[in-house]
């Protein structure tokens, strides 16, 4: 019996190679196989024997040619992996900047509101050195009016007042600063291969805390999420790519069209809908013109300065979505009124594991 190959053809540009390697092979097969059946036809010379000999060379290069393409399409799953790594090393440094800026507003009011504590810290115990000595000193008639003096001295009316904001507002910028870092930490996790069950929800939430410096600027970003949404079975780092790339994407075209006015509105929506996860990143950008829409999902593909966009966004995006999790990506857009991405999810894998065993 012959292997049965089980090749997914990559999406990534090179995979130019392995198709033609693969059509190759096709012609060869065709070519043997209707030599043989025409010789089978005429029951001409050689009978059987050449029959068999013909079958066996034509089962070797099938076997030949199959072993050179699973071999071929290692190699590109493992470009395609690199380049995805290496935009999303790219992304998190980009971001890094970002979330500096993100944690140094808190950690400055916390910085303000820890001197401002010292100091009230201070004037209360010297209030209450002078309260002691008071007690020791003066008389029963005269004390009421020394400590009276000394409260006002000690500004405590002010202390009591704004004590208990400052360490509130401490306290708060604190678990702002832990909610960045925790997400920045998730977001740059590497992930690995293995698929596993996926909060996407949860993702989202990360992707919009560590990526807000980016959008924040030219847009509010609502985050609409179906509380009871399954998890899927997937890659969450490669996911929160590209959530990340098509935010960045949503809030380019919302700077190019309304500037920091204001009226920007990027919305994430996550739906179930049967067996699948919907996922939607909606933009009041300017749109996509309808003479480039079928080119935004090709690699290098952008229209954006240099430093701005490689145009490598939507082709990874695509690539992980159908690829590495047997989605779809689609995209609604109306040039003058805005863009919605969406992605479809499959919420569970059970054939995923069969197919990688067989390979
Ligand atoms: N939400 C959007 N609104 C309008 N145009 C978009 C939107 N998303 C993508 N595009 C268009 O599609 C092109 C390709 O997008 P893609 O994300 O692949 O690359 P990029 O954003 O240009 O660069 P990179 O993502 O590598 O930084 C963009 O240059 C832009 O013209
Ligand atoms: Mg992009």
């Amino acid at each position: 019996m012959n292997p049965t190959p089980s090749i997914h053809p990559p999406l990534m540009p090179s995979s130019g190679d392995a198709q033609r390697e693969l059509e190759a092979m096709r012609k060869t097969v065709a070519v043997l196989t209707e030599a043989l059946e025409q010789q089978q036809a005429s029951g001409s010379a050689g009978g059987a024997f050449a029959l068999f000999r013909q079958s066996a060379q034509l089962q070797t290069l099938v076997e030949e040619k199959t072993r050179a393409l699973a071999r071929m399409v290692e190699e590109l799953g493992a470009t395609q992996t690199q380049l995805v790594h290496a935009q999303k090393l790219e992304a998190v440094g980009q971001l890094a900047a970002g979330v500096a800026h993100e944690i140094n507003t808190p950690l400055q009011y916390i910085g303000d509101n820890l001197q401002f504590l010292d100091k009230a810290f201070n004037r209360i115990v010297t209030l209450l050195d002078r309260v002691v000595e008071a007690a020791e000193e003066c008389d029963p008639d005269e004390f009421a009016e020394v400590v009276q003096k000394a409260m006002k001295k000690a500004r405590i009316d002010f202390v009591r007042k704004r004590v208990p904001r400052a360490l509130e507002q401490s306290i708060e910028g604190v678990q702002n600063v832990s909610h960045i870092v925790a997400a920045m930490k998730a977001f740059s996790h590497p992930g690995g291969d293995e698929k596993q069950p996926t909060n996407l929800n949860r993702l989202l939430d990360t992707t919009r805390t560590v990526s807000r410096n980016e959008w924040k600027y030219v847009a509010e970003l609502l985050l609409d999420l179906d509380n009871g949404l399954p998890p899927i079975e997937g890659l969450p780092s490669e996911l929160n790519q590209v959530f990340l790339n098509l935010i960045v994407n949503a809030a380019h075209a919302i700077s190019d069209r309304h500037g920091t006015s204001g009226e920007g509105k990027i919305v994430v929506r996550t739906r179930a809908e049967g067996d699948h996860a919907i996922v939607e990143i909606r933009d009041n950008g300017g749109g996509i013109p309808e003479e480039i829409r079928s080119r935004i999902f090709d690699p290098f593909f952008t229209t954006k300065e240099v430093g701005r966009g490689t145009g490598q966004g939507l082709a990874i995006a695509r690539s992980i979505v159908v690829d590495k999790h047997g989605g779809e990506i689609e995209v609604d857009t109306v040039v003058g009124e805005g863009t919605t991405f969406r992605i479809k999810l499959p919420l569970s894998s059970p054939n995923e594991s069969a197919t990688e065993s067989e390979r």
